[in-house]
């Protein structure tokens, strides 16, 4: 038999830097690499009460679900959502396998092949491979600290008509920043004057290391809603439960919703209702609100003792953000530094991350590198760094001091 793979198999091939980082898996490599959350904290108890409590609908709980989700779940999030000053009926949600399938489904019905996508530069890796495989022009928007730079987006709209703008504006995927309200209201602003659809993107939202929550008012929260909205916003429980349970959602105007949930149909009839029983179940039992704030002081902590270590290494020529909140330090290398040559060397010594490359939608800085703080406990961070350390220092040598 000779197989004829699709044009789109082609966007999603395998690169170098994640045939090494598949090496890394089940191994004694330490692993800086993925966006994992610590494992110490996962309700293991909380879920196993939960599902079994599921179990004792006996037979129920093993029947087809609604294609849009589990009704109690969904209504669950509608109030939770409703305290940030996201008012949104049960028309305009849908849970979805992850936030992941959110970004799927809304490709599937807002994008054709060819149509433009803005996205910040670097952006979400995953989101990237999506978009390319479905044939999605990705154009970059320059960008500061504070989010997008508004001239660019206005000038870059003009230029390329997109049909929307992918956003992650809350603790970003891959640098880790938030951005300043002015250039959320800005965005909004800009992109309702010119009828681009706006995602946002927002599963490390909770993850914040001060009590600043005001400070980062979501866009949708900002826009009217939900009908009519400028904007889709996806979240997850991805990182403040567990990703295994694989549920994520999406809130918006009631047409985008309601054609997500038509695409969804055919591409899995509905995500697990056990898992969105489950953890129905465990969310009504259980104070989450109290378990994030666990969450959010280890991972604060972590994140000190992670740029400490590094800082203690006295390198001039390494930088790295102080991130706010979620799970990523986003470092800078010396300008002719490689982070994809370096990656062999930390493999060799046992420790990996993401170079940055992959990242840019364009040309990219090839001198980046992401690393996760979060995944790791104390005694591994700091071997881990020592392995990161040794692997800088006899790749880049002199360079760095
Ligand atoms: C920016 C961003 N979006 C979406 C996702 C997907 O999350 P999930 O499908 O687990 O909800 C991730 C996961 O790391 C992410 O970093």
């Amino acid at each position: 038999m000779e197989y004829s793979f699709s044009k789109s198999l082609d966007a999603l091939k395998s690169s170098a830097v994640r045939e090494i980082l598949k090496l890394t898996q089940g191994s004694s490599v330490i692993s800086f690499s993925g966006g994992l959350p610590a494992e110490e904290f996962f309700p293991v108890a909380e879920m196993k009460e939960a599902f079994n409590r599921v179990f004792s609908q006996e037979k129920k709980a093993l029947q087809y679900g609604l294609t849009d989700g589990y009704i109690p779940l969904r209504e669950w999030i509608i109030g939770r959502m409703k305290q940030k000053n996201m008012h949104v009926g049960l028309d305009n949600m849908i849970l979805t396998t992850g936030s992941q399938q959110v970004l799927d489904l809304l490709s599937r019905v807002y994008l054709d092949p060819g149509d433009c996508v803005l996205m910040e530069n670097p952006s979400y890796l995953a989101a990237i491979q999506l978009f390319q495989s479905r044939g999605v022009r990705m154009i970059g928007v320059e960008a500061d600290a504070d989010g997008m730079d508004l001239d660019d987006l206005q000038a870059k709209i003009a230029a390329y008509r997109p049909k929307m703008v992918y956003v992650v504006p809350t603790f970003s995927n891959p640098t880790g920043k938030a951005w300043s309200l002015e250039r959320r209201l800005g965005l909004l602003r800009i992109c309702r004057e010119n009828n681009v659809l706006i995602l946002e993107d927002d599963p490390y939202g909770e993850l914040r290391f001060d009590d600043s929550s005001a400070a980062y008012p979501t866009i949708f929260s900002l826009d009217e809603h939900p009908n009519g909205s400028a904007v889709v916003y996806t979240s997850t429980f991805s990182k403040i439960v567990a990703p295994a349970v694989r549920t994520g959602w999406a809130m918006g105007d009631v047409n985008i919703i309601q054609a997500m949930v038509r695409a969804k149909q055919a591409v899995d009839l509905h995500s697990s209702s056990l898992d969105q029983m489950g953890l129905h179940e465990l969310l009504t039992h259980f104070d989450l609100d109290s378990h994030i704030a666990k969450i959010r002081k280890e991972y604060r902590e972590r994140k000190e003792m992670m740029h400490h270590l590094l800082t203690q290494q006295g390198w001039e020529e390494i930088t790295w953000n102080a991130p706010k909140g979620g799970m990523f330090f986003w470092v800078e290398l010396p300008e002719d530094v490689d982070a994809e040559q370096l990656l062999p060397y930390a493999v060799k010594e046992g420790v990996a991350f993401v170079p940055g490359a992959p990242f840019y939608v364009d040309t990219p800085k090839r001198n980046t590198l992401r690393i996760n703080f979060t995944h790791a406990d104390r005694e591994t961070m700091m071997l881990g760094v020592e392995r990161f350390a040794r692997a800088v220092n006899a790749y880049c040598g002199q360079a760095v001091r």
